[in-house]
């Protein structure tokens, strides 16, 4: 009768424990999509960076070359430099957004932004 009752609770406990397992396999989350990052120890030209930065995140509304999807948002090197003789107000604008441009402060490291703007100022 024991016997019966310890095989039943083993019985029991072997289940539990393999539906835990088949869950821990079958329900994973989402992996998020991989952010554009350097890996550690990775050294690259920033404007080449830059670039694959501006084609996952900007490139939507400014264009592939700064051209612009919607006539406001054209980007280009000249006028950049025109714009912000210093990079760091573009910097500012990516950081945090103006108008209906977006603030990418949350989503791009600060390494990322500041490639990202090195890669708009060769724009032309
Ligand atoms: C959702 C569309 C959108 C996306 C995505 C976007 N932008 Fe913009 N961006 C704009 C708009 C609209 C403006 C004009 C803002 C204003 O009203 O002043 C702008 C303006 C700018 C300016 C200022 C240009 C100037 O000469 O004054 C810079 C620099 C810029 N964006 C860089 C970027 C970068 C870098 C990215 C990607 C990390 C990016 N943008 C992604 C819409 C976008």
């Amino acid at each position: 009768m024991l016997r019966r009752l310890v095989q039943a609770v083993q019985l029991l406990t072997l289940g539990v424990v393999g539906a835990c397992l088949v869950l821990l396999v079958i329900a994973q989350p989402e992996p998020a999509a991989p952010p554009v990052a350097m890996p550690p120890g990775v050294t690259i030209d920033p404007v080449v960076f830059g670039a694959t930065v501006y084609e996952a995140q900007c490139e939507s509304c400014h264009g592939k070359w700064g051209e612009g999807v919607y006539a406001p948002v054209t980007i280009d090197g000249a006028a950049s430099l025109r714009a912000f003789p210093d990079p760091s107000g573009q910097v500012e604008v990516v950081r945090s957004g103006r108008g209906q441009m977006p603030a990418f402060g949350g989503r791009l490291t600060d390494e990322q932004i500041a490639a990202v703007v090195a890669y708009l100022r060769q724009l032309s």
